[in-house]
């Protein structure tokens, strides 16, 4: 069966790369932010913009982190009452994910509601921009479901670091491991391909290089400026491949306990390596290994941590994460962060297992996973 790559997104980027917003010739746009960006005044790079164009707008700052689905309906009412010719997304994936679902429900309701979708990312971290995917929350079922629809996918992206240079340290941090584990996802997806390698593989370089620095020193624009895109050349990778069981078991942490996204990835990072990998901190060299150790050994040879023995260079690797997770104070272990108690979180991990095996991430992990397994990592995560 042929494969196809297709970047269906049109990317703006570089020096003043907002200013597309005055060139594009919407009339009538909504906003859809949350409300850091907009009492920030982060959503002025766009409105000011737009006052000199002479483009209408409305702003619908009701994004909240991990959207749910009753912001979402709310959204589409908002969409469907201002009727814009554009929709623009200004936030970190929470806004850029509303947007994709309000747009496709408000569609599904009128054909006719056909807004152009510009998304303009905040944070360096999802991809969402460049993303056919949408994570929404159903708090009464306790889990996120990623909705995944070709024509979600955003018609054009504006990459502008002016807009990150406000990200916190924490935030920095988890939304750059989110960045390095899709690209690692992508990377030994079962789904993956040369161009989606090639995306990911500069993606990880990039990570490599430039997430501590920005994590350091958010004057740093340089490495502002690489995160910026490594985060969509990561996008654009998964889009192709989609993702793993890192991130069908981080879906479920975040809508179990809410902790963030970037941050639930990066803490499961280590154990998914090893088990994908099939070597641990006690295992003995072998004479074959499941293929994905190649990758792996690939991605560390990026992050500067390869060495000639496969067992010795998976054990880097994850020791590397663990040194990234500890540089930037993201916990190991779920007991670090205080949010709930063993019994409560022992107590959902069969629930979080059987939903993270059923998650649409997990189909292209390399390795298929037991439900049984899932719910070990679960536990070694505590
Ligand atoms: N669509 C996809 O392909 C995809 C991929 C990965 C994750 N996600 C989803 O995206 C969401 C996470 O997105 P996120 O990590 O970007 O976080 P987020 O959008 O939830 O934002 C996190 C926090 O950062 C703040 N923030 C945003 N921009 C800022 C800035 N410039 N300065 C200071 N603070 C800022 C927000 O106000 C919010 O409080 C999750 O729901 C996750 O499941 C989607
Ligand atoms: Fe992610």
């Amino acid at each position: 069966m042929y494969k196809e790559f297709d970047v269906h997104t049109q990317i703006y980027f570089g020096e003043h790369a907002l200013d597309r917003l005055s060139h594009m010739g919407a009339k009538r746009a909504l906003i859809i932010s949350d409300p850091f960006v907009v009492s920030s005044g982060l959503v002025r790079h766009v409105t000011d913009r737009f006052d000199r164009a002479g483009v209408t707008y409305s702003v619908y700052l009701d994004v909240i982190p991990d959207p749910p689905i009753d912001k979402v309906v709310a959204g589409v009412k908002a969409a469907m009452d201002f009727d814009p010719d554009c929709l623009v997304a200004i936030g970190g994936g929470s806004a850029l994910d509303l947007s994709k679902a309000v747009r496709k429900m408000a569609q599904a309701m009128d054909a006719d509601f056909n807004p152009r979708l510009i998304a303009i990312p905040t944070t360096s971290g999802t991809g969402s921009e460049v993303t056919s995917f949408a994570v929404i929350t159903d708090p009464a079922a306790g889990t996120k479901y990623p909705l995944v629809a070709d024509d979600m996918t955003p018609d054009e992206a504006i990459l502008d670091e002016v807009l990150v240079k406000s990200v916190p340290p924490a935030i920095t941090a988890d939304t750059g491991m989110d960045v390095l584990t899709h690209a690692i996802e992508s990377y030994v997806s079962t789904n993956n391909n040369e161009f989606s390698a090639a995306l990911s593989e500069k993606a990880i370089e990039i990570c490599g290089q430039f997430l501590l620095r920005s994590y350091a020193d958010n004057r740093d624009s340089h490495a502002r400026r690489k995160m910026h895109i490594a985060s969509c050349l990561a996008g654009l990778a998964f889009n192709a491949t989609s993702l793993g069981l890192n991130h069908g078991m981080a879906h479920q942490l975040g809508a179990q306990f809410h902790i963030p996204h970037g941050r639930a990835n990066a803490m499961l990072l280590p154990h998914i390596i090893e088990f994908n990998s099939e070597i641990d901190k006690h295992s003995r060299s072998k004479v074959a290994y499941p293929p994905c150790v190649r990758k792996y050994c690939v991605i560390a040879r990026s992050l500067g941590v390869q060495n000639l023995n496969e067992v010795t260079t998976i054990r880097a690797l994850t020791g590397y994460m663990e040194f990234m997770n500890k540089e930037m104070g993201i916990p190991l272990s779920v007991s670090e962060m205080g949010i709930v108690s063993e019994g409560e979180y022992m107590a959902r991990v069969d629930a979080m297992a059987e939903a993270a095996l059923a998650d649409a991430c997990t189909a292209t992990n390399p390795r298929y996973p037991t439900k049984e397994e899932i719910a070990a990592i679960y536990r070694k995560l505590w």
